[in-house]
C-alpha cells in the first residue's frame, strides 16, 4: 500500500520533464514535420505510386510497412526507420531520397529524427493530412 502513494510522487516530475504533451508534439508536428513531408515527398508519396511504396498522406497509409517487412517509421527508433535511412543516403545512391537536387538539409533530418525518436506522433482527421504543396507555403 506504501508504494502506492509514492509511485505517483516519482512519476510525475519525471513525466513532465521527459514526455512533451500531445498538444505540444501535435504543434511540432503541424510546424516542423508536416511541412517538410508535404514540400519535399507529397509530390510523389501521395498515394500515386503503385502500392505497396511509402503513402505519406496520411497516418494510417504512412505506418504501413515496406515490401520487405521494414518500417517505413518506427516510433522511437530513427535508426531503424526506413524514411530517416532514406533521406540520409549521400550523393548518387539510386534510392536517395528526395533526389541530390532536393535533398534535405542536415536539420530537416535532423528535425525528422527527433520527432521519430519522440514517438512520431501524427494527428488524426484534417491535421494529419497531407498534401504536396510547393514554394514557400508551410501549412
Ligand atoms: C520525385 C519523386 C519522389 C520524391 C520527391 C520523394 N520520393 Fe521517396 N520514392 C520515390 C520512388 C519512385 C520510390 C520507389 C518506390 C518503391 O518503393 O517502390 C521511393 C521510395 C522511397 C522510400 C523507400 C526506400 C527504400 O529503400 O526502399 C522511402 C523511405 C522514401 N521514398 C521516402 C521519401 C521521403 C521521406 C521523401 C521526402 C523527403 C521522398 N521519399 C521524396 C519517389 C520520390
Amino acid at each position: 500500500m506504501r508504494y502506492l502513494t509514492i509511485l505517483p510522487l516519482l512519476l510525475i516530475p519525471a513525466c513532465a520533464l521527459v514526455t512533451p504533451s500531445t498538444s505540444e508534439r501535435e504543434h511540432y508536428f503541424i510546424t516542423e514535420v508536416k511541412p517538410v513531408l508535404q514540400q519535399h515527398c507529397l509530390a510523389c508519396h501521395n498515394g500515386t505510386l503503385p502500392p505497396p511504396a511509402l503513402n505519406l498522406t496520411s497516418k494510417a497509409a504512412a505506418f504501413k510497412r515496406s515490401p520487405s517487412g521494414r518500417d517505413y517509421i518506427l516510433p522511437g527508433d530513427p535508426c531503424c526507420s526506413l524514411l530517416i535511412s532514406a533521406v540520409q543516403r549521400g550523393g548518387t545512391h539510386p534510392k536517395m531520397m528526395p533526389r541530390k537536387e532536393m535533398s534535405l538539409t542536415e536539420d530537416q533530418i535532423g528535425m525528422l529524427r527527433e520527432w521519430i525518436e519522440d514517438g512520431a506522433y501524427w494527428p488524426e482527421g484534417e491535421k494529419g493530412t497531407l498534401r504536396a504543396v510547393k514554394g514557400i507555403e508551410t501549412r
